[in-house]
């Protein structure tokens, strides 16, 4: 009996009521499985990356929602999959109407009542609208400065990288607006200016940090890298330092910005008391060749639903309370909103969440509560729902269909000519003796063995779908040119006058 009342008081308790920590989320862009050193890339340098996952928790099996920017960082802001807060199919676009509805309750405003001051610096790409309505200062972020959306939107022969004056080696989208940097709602700088962005970011966060720590307050940075997205770029510090080329270049300068922000951590003295999560949002775009990023052993990339599409390098590290140490256990992007709500003490917004608390896996070395995976294509459509399922060690294909974003490596499978195929009975791969999906276990059709684990998988997937609500697209609401933002809002002739020099950034 006694056991009994104490185990109920024990878990009633929040586990890290009294001192909630200080959390520190980063969120690269297109960086696959394969890319860091700590995920066995031979030549890429990422010492400090490597040195949090030798510190910290190193994930095999952790995934995103999205196969594509948008639907993941609603996703992982949320903890909701896209297809419940409407950021799909594809992604916001600089004229885009639509944006992350401001019902949705995202992270920093879960936090935020904890007592928690909140920044995000990097890329929102969640929505702009008209005079700012869908930036991440309208959705509990109480400092922000970053750009709204990926920075090949917009004409890249206007983004300066390094040595100065140089353009950005790639072609983006002409027409567009000139890129913004926007210091809460305003625009500071147009085009950003890359090989001091990466710096401009550092200078923020550290004040950031410092300052909350100086009041002592509990803090939550959401630091949304640009990189390794293409076109890649990096300041005079990082560029041409990396045997990998421009991509390797990006990928040091992350790497060395993760360092800066741990050594502020350490010289502010809360490094006890401060987790930080690393991951991305998507595969790596292969199209861009060797600039695009690598799925390592995985099986093709950005906006598939293969491994490649959406297993993600992840690490968390908190000095002293995570063990150290590598988990096959399965976690997600989804996971994270409720999990920080765990370790802060903070109360869950009473909505559909599709995320678990992984406190007790983080704290001590638990099984995960996550069992499955639903892999969403990047155009989720409710009459087909998700493209495949993975229970335990086990992924079925229900639909497959290869990506222009997943294009030029030798496998066709992932090219745009492999059109959208279902799967009736569905591809089954056994994900720990073949992580590269490359063998069918029904190729010749149903063993009987399998047959019970098919009909889970089937009878899974269908409630999963039938509890899935799609609420109204936010990116097929169409596009406003009136909606491209502007420095200089009276000039003409857009958008090539919006043009403006660093103003007050801080
Ligand atoms: C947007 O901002 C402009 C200029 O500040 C203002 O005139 C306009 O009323 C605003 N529109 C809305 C819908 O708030
Ligand atoms: C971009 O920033 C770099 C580094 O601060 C500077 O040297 C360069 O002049 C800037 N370029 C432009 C076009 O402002
Ligand atoms: C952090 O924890 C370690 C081990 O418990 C302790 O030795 C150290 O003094 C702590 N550091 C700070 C800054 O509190
Ligand atoms: C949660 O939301 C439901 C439906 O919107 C409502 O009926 C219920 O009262 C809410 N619960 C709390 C605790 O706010």
């Amino acid at each position: 009996m006694a056991f009994w009342i104490l185990f109920l008081v024990g878990s009633l308790l929040p586990p890290a009521a009294a001192d909630p920590p200080n959390i520190i989320l980063i969120f690269a862009d297109d960086m696959g499985y394969g890319d860091l050193g700590c995920y066995g890339h031979p030549t890429s340098h990422t010492p400090n990356l490597d040195r949090m996952a030798a510190r910290g928790l190193r994930f095999t099996d952790f995934y995103t929602n999205g196969a594509v920017c948008s639907p993941s960082r609603a996703g992982l802001l949320t903890g909701r999959y896209q297809t419940r807060s409407g950021v799909y199919p594809g992604v916001f676009y600089p004229s885009s109407r639509g944006g992350l509805p401001l019902s949705e309750v995202t992270i920093a405003e879960v936090l935020q009542p904890r007592g928690y001051v909140t920044a995000m610096v990097g890329k929102w790409h969640l929505g702009l609208g008209l005079n700012g309505t869908f930036l991440p200062t309208r959705q509990g972020f109480q400092h922000f400065l970053g750009v709204p959306y990926s920075h090949d939107q917009g004409p890249c022969q206007h983004l300066v990288c390094f040595p100065p004056d140089t353009p950005c080696v790639g072609t983006c989208d002409l027409g567009e607006a000139l890129l913004p940097l926007f210091l809460q709602e305003k625009i500071v700088q147009q085009p950003v200016n890359f090989t001091e962005l990466v710096s401009l970011y550092q200078d923020f966060s550290k004040v950031f940090i410092r300052a909350a720590v100086h009041e002592q307050k509990p803090f939550f940075l959401y630091y949304a890298s640009h990189h390794t997205h293409y076109p890649q770029f990096a300041g005079a510090r990082y560029s041409g330092r990396s045997p990998r080329g421009r991509y390797g270049d990006a990928l040091l300068e992350l790497d060395g910005a993760v360092g800066e922000l741990l050594d502020t951590v350490w010289a502010s003295g809360v490094q006890n008391n401060t987790l930080v999560i690393f991951t991305s949002d998507n595969g790596p775009e292969t199209m861009r060749m060797e600039r695009g990023g690598s799925s390592g052993l995985l099986k093709c990339g950005k906006s598939t639903t293969y491994e490649g599409g959406l297993r993600e390098p992840a690490i968390a590290y908190w000095e002293g309370r995570i063990q150290p140490g590598v988990t096959a256990e399965l976690a997600s992007t989804l996971d994270i909103l409720p999990t920080l709500a765990a370790l802060a003490g903070a109360a869950l917004p009473n909505i559909t969440l599709d995320g678990s608390d992984l406190s007790r896996l983080l704290l001590h070395g638990d099984t995960s509560p996550r069992t499955t995976v639903h892999y969403y294509p990047p155009s989720p459509d409710p009459e087909r729902g998700i493209y495949a399922l993975r229970l335990g060690r086990y992924k079925a294909h229900f639909y497959t269909q290869g990506a222009f974003h997943s294009e030029t490596t030798p496998d066709a499978d992932c090219h745009v000519t492999a059109r959208l195929t279902a799967h009736d009975p569905p591809l089954l791969f056994d994900l720990h003796t073949d992580p590269a999906e490359n063998y069918d276990l029904l190729k010749r059709g149903v063993p009987q063995d399998l047959v019970p684990l098919l009909n889970k998988m089937l009878q899974e997937r269908d409630q999963f779908q039938r509890s899935m609500g799609y609420a109204e697209s936010q990116t097929d609401k169409g596009k406003d040119p009136v909606l491209r933002p502007c420095c200089n809002p009276q000039c003409t002739p857009k958008p090539s006058c919006c043009r403006c020099e660093v103003g007050g950034t801080p």
